[in-house]
């Protein structure tokens, strides 16, 4: 998108999934063995693109040029951990969902033991894809490892893993305002918030931007997950590609079930307007994607 012109989002997300789409088939051919047939399986299923999306838009956002399948490969390392993500989340251990991506869940399809090593061979992949294209665009050792660390620590037990566990202590337990928060801002804020650092990373922005890409990547994680809760009350399975009501049924700790629909539809607008309040004193957003991403992820249906 250059300065000036209007964006138009459903064109701009339509043409990047479709070349994240390739670029992701080409990192996990499913002919290869019956893994690599269930990680291909649970990765081509569909899915928005959503975070390595947000890290090219962040890119750009800071400056960064170029559009090699390089750059390609190294934000679709997110897409790979946030599809291990989906499964391990998916088994019966954790939420026993059957439907992920319009399709039987990956467990459901390949059988537990398979989906568990999976999700780890895919969550692995990412970080050799990640350090290898790292490398590879210019970034320094220090600033390859620095980039590669950032994501590790969001997807760990202070991130992703650590908003599992509370996500999965919680049910059917009262919870507070605070761990409310902390489940949604880590068990999903967590990689969203990564992804649009990641961006500021490969394009060697400095730190006020990656402080700045940090707090609207804070912003729109919550009001992404708040929208999650929200879709699973009032979504459609159609549109959703998974099952709808599974929170009430499994006494998930949710923003709707703590605050009501219509409180947490204003809290996830909140979000999404102190993320936005960020990007214009950084100078992020002279393009409009990062904002109109943002507004995308409270209008979303899917
Ligand atoms: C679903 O993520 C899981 C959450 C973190 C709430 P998405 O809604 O981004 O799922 P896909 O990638 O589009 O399938
Ligand atoms: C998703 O939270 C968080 C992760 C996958 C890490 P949910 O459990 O609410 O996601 P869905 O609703 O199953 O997609
Ligand atoms: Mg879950
Ligand atoms: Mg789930
Ligand atoms: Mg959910």
């Amino acid at each position: 998108m250059r300065e000036g012109k209007k964006l138009d989002l459903q064109a701009y997300l339509k043409s990047e999934k479709t070349r994240i789409d390739r670029v992701l088939k080409e990192l996990v051919p499913a002919e290869t063995d019956p893994l690599h047939e269930a990680m291909a399986y649970s990765l081509a299923a569909g899915g928005k693109r959503l975070r390595p999306v947000l890290a090219l838009s962040a890119f750009r956002a800071c400056g960064g040029d170029g559009d090699s399948d390089s750059h390609y490969r190294a934000v679709c390392a997110l897409e790979l951990i946030h599809t291990y993500t989906l499964i391990h989340d998916d088994l019966p251990v954790m939420d026993n969902d059957d439907f992920r991506r319009g399709l039987p869940t990956c467990h459901r399809r390949f059988g537990e033991r398979s989906a568990t090593l999976a999700g780890s061979g895919l969550l692995l992949l990412a970080f050799g894809v990640l350090s290898r294209e790292a490398a590879g665009l210019g970034l320094s050792a220090q600033d390859t490892a620095r980039a590669v660390a950032a994501v590790a620590e969001a997807v760990g037990g202070g991130g992703v893993i650590g908003g599992q566990v509370v996500d999965l202590e919680s049910e059917r337990h009262a919870v507070d305002r605070a761990t409310l928060d902390y489940i949604h801002t880590h068990k999903t804020g967590a990689l969203i918030r990564a992804s649009c650092t990641l961006g500021g990373h490969l394009a060697g922005a400095r730190e006020q931007s990656l402080d700045a890409l940090a707090a609207y990547g804070e912003g729109i994680g919550l009001a992404f997950q708040i929208v999650d809760d929200l879709l699973d009350i009032e979504g459609d399975f159609t549109a959703l590609g998974k099952t709808v009501g599974a929170d009430q049924a499994r006494g998930k700790a949710t923003f709707p079930a703590l605050y009501g629909l219509e409180t947490s539809r204003r809290m996830a607008a909140e979000a999404v307007e102190s993320a936005c309040a960020v990007l214009g004193p950084a100078g992020l957003d002279r393009e409009g994607t990062l904002q109109a991403l943002a507004r995308f992820i409270l209008s979303r249906k899917a």
